[in-house]
């Protein structure tokens, strides 16, 4: 069949005869070899007639890309955990069976999530600039004092995967109470003592704000004027999920304004965050390039993950990892 698979990260692998080599079928294989993003032109006419589409996050699967394709596919696989760049009221309309990346970048990503914390909430950004540009004069007692999290209190929104891989990182630096709010109480978050509290009691009590739940019409723009107005002035917001799930004119100013301590963000809207954008002059920010899974080993896994959910579905037997929905 005329397969083909546009954006990928993996061309190495893709282009290797031997792993297509033990499927019973010899897909056209239609590439897009650069790490580059595909173009949206390139993307809708490559994917015409296709079977099958492996896609990043960053490409937009909407109703112009499925009507693109045509009635041939079969299956989408995309190289994340995240789908909100997916279409799936769509997508789920015209049968589409679709593969994704949970599990395999949990660990990762939770421990970019501490990285990011700590870094933010104890100034390392700030310290590592003052010391190249000579702004370190001497050991003085206040100065790029920060918050720790030992006897602290930190809550999660959204205690999944990822959540709860942070709540038990964190947990032994001698958190001394972690709270998490989502839709529903988890019977799992007894491992870490989570006590669930309604959204409000989360922001509200915490010192350190994590947000690790999926974006969702429910999520988007959650973290907005009201929610910092109710965080405490010395409290930390650290965001891994999804740039949208907050709404950066409200982070700007409560940052800005003193209403928060500071916040550390691997997530933005748009992404890449332009250089001139406001967030970029605060010293009280940290934001990174959305690296949350990014080690050399994840990445890898969830590439071959990725191909052989798409070589499933293609085939029509069962993924590795299908979502559900
Ligand atoms: P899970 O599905 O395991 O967890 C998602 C969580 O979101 C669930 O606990 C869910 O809670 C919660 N949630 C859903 N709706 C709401 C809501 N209205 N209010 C509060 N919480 C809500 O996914 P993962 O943990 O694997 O991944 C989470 C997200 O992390 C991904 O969707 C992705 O956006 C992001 N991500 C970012 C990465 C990065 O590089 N920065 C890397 C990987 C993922 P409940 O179960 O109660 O519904
Ligand atoms: C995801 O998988 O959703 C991340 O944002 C990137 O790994």
């Amino acid at each position: 069949p005329n397969c083909p698979i546009i954006p990928t990260v993996t061309p190495r692998r893709l282009n290797d005869c031997t792993f297509l080599g033990n499927y019973p079928f010899h897909p056209h294989v239609s590439l897009w070899d650069s790490d580059e993003p595909v173009s949206r032109a390139e993307l809708l006419k490559g994917v015409a007639g296709a079977h099958g589409l492996l896609c990043l996050l960053s490409d937009k699967i909407d109703t112009e890309v499925l009507d693109a394709a045509g009635p041939n596919l079969k299956v989408i696989s995309t190289l994340s955990v995240g789908f909100d760049h997916m279409a799936m009221d769509e997508i789920k309309k015209r049968g589409v069976r679709v593969g994704y990346t949970p599990d395999v970048l949990t660990d990762a990503t939770a421990e970019l999530t501490v990285a990011l914390l700590l870094a933010t909430a104890r100034r390392l950004p700030e310290g590592v600039v003052e010391v190249i540009n000579g702004g370190w004069s001497t050991w003085k007692p206040l100065w790029l004092c920060g918050y720790g999290l030992s006897g602290s209190t930190v809550g999660v929104i959204g205690l999944g995967r990822i959540g709860m891989a942070i709540a038990r990182r964190l947990k032994p630096f001698g958190v001394k109470k972690l709270l998490y709010s989502g839709r529903t109480d988890k019977s799992y978050a007894a491992e870490v003592e989570g006590e669930y509290v309604p959204l409000d009691t989360l922001v509200s009590e915490s010192d350190f704000v994590v947000v690790s739940c999926a974006l969702t019409p429910d999520t988007q723009g959650l973290c907005n004027k009201q929610f910092f107005c109710k965080m405490k002035n010395t409290a930390v917001f650290i965001n891994t999920s999804r740039g949208a799930v907050v709404n950066q004119e409200d982070l700007y100013r409560a940052l800005s304004s003193g209403q928060i301590a500071c916040a550390g963000l691997d997530v933005t809207t748009p992404e890449p965050l332009p250089t001139d954008h406001p967030l970029l002059t605060l010293k009280n920010c940290v934001v990174l390039p959305h690296i949350g899974s990014a080690t050399y080993s994840t990445r890898g896994i969830m590439a071959e993950l990725s191909a052989n959910n798409l070589l499933a579905g293609l085939q029509g037997t069962d993924m590795p990892s299908e979502l559900k929905f």
